[in-house]
């Protein structure tokens, strides 16, 4: 039976965005159809022999499949393509901005989003908050090449607004890719909109840190997001006491004075 042109596309989409996901493996359920019943949106998509039509399976995984970060994270990448799966494609962003940093980093810092300076450059936290970020992995007795870095989303919100909820489900499957990538030993999370995003709740900030979260099997650590540092620097304190929590758990040496 013929499906109907816009459950054809409706159905073609799904898959295709299922795929930019990286999921391939999809099973397939034979239906029994009932004929007696009005053909509901379902029954429309079944083959004569209940099954879904041929054409509307996956392509199959593209083989073979990366075996090491790096290359995992060019393909993720290429996935990612010429994004133009939200809105921000169309609101001004120069370049998708995708991550940087070591593949087989045991420490990952999640930003927000981009900002000018990271549109401009391609590279997530290269402006002034980036400044303070790379001086708060130094304290930490690390490099900025020795971790990832990454933001919740990809693309710069345009005047640097805060991203959507939709705009955050649309762009972080990409990131859950890298940090599967990656498996870094642990996450950090830095500020709200990547707190919230990656824990799935709505608390206050001065809740949220100071504490280890299970992140789908790897410890997160939620502590200020270095603009708010900028713009309030007595919470400092409380972030280097977030990120010793951090150096103790990977079993990094803690200096006997606070940074500068
Ligand atoms: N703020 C972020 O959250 N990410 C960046 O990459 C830069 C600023």
């Amino acid at each position: 039976m013929p499906l109907d042109p816009a459950l054809r596309r409706a159905l073609a989409d799904r898959v295709r965005y299922y795929n930019d996901l990286g999921i391939y493996d999809f099973y397939r359920r034979t239906v029994i159809a009932e004929p007696e019943e009005a053909p509901s949106s379902v029954a429309r998509g079944l083959s004569p022999a209940g099954v879904v039509e041929e054409e509307f399976l996956p392509k199959p995984k593209p083989q073979p499949a990366a075996s090491d970060p790096a290359s995992t994270l060019r393909l993720i990448r290429e996935d990612l393509g010429e994004c133009t799966r939200c809105r921000l494609h169309q609101q001004g962003r120069k370049q998708i901005v995708y991550g940087v940093g070591n593949p087989n980093a045991d420490l990952m810092f999640i930003g927000e989003a981009p900002g000018a300076d990271e549109d401009q450059q391609g590279e997530p936290f290269v402006g002034r908050s980036g400044q303070l970020l790379t001086n708060m992995i130094k304290a930490m007795g690390l490099r900025r090449e020795d971790v990832y870095i990454a933001n919740i989303i990809k693309c710069r919100p345009p005047g640097n607004r805060a991203p959507e909820r939709d705009e955050c489900d649309t762009c972080s499957p990409f990131l859950m890719r890298q940090i599967e990538a990656v498996r870094p030993k642990a996450l950090v999370a830095l500020g709200a909109v990547a707190a919230k995003t990656l824990l799935a709740v709505n608390a206050p900030m001065s809740e949220l840190r100071g504490r280890w979260y299970d992140f789908r099997g790897t410890k997160l650590a939620v502590t200020y997001h270095p603009a708010f540092l900028l713009r309030d620097p007595r919470q400092k304190k409380e972030t280097w006491k977030d990120l010793q929590m951090v150096m103790k758990e990977m079993g990094l040496p803690l200096p006997e004075k606070p940074p500068e």
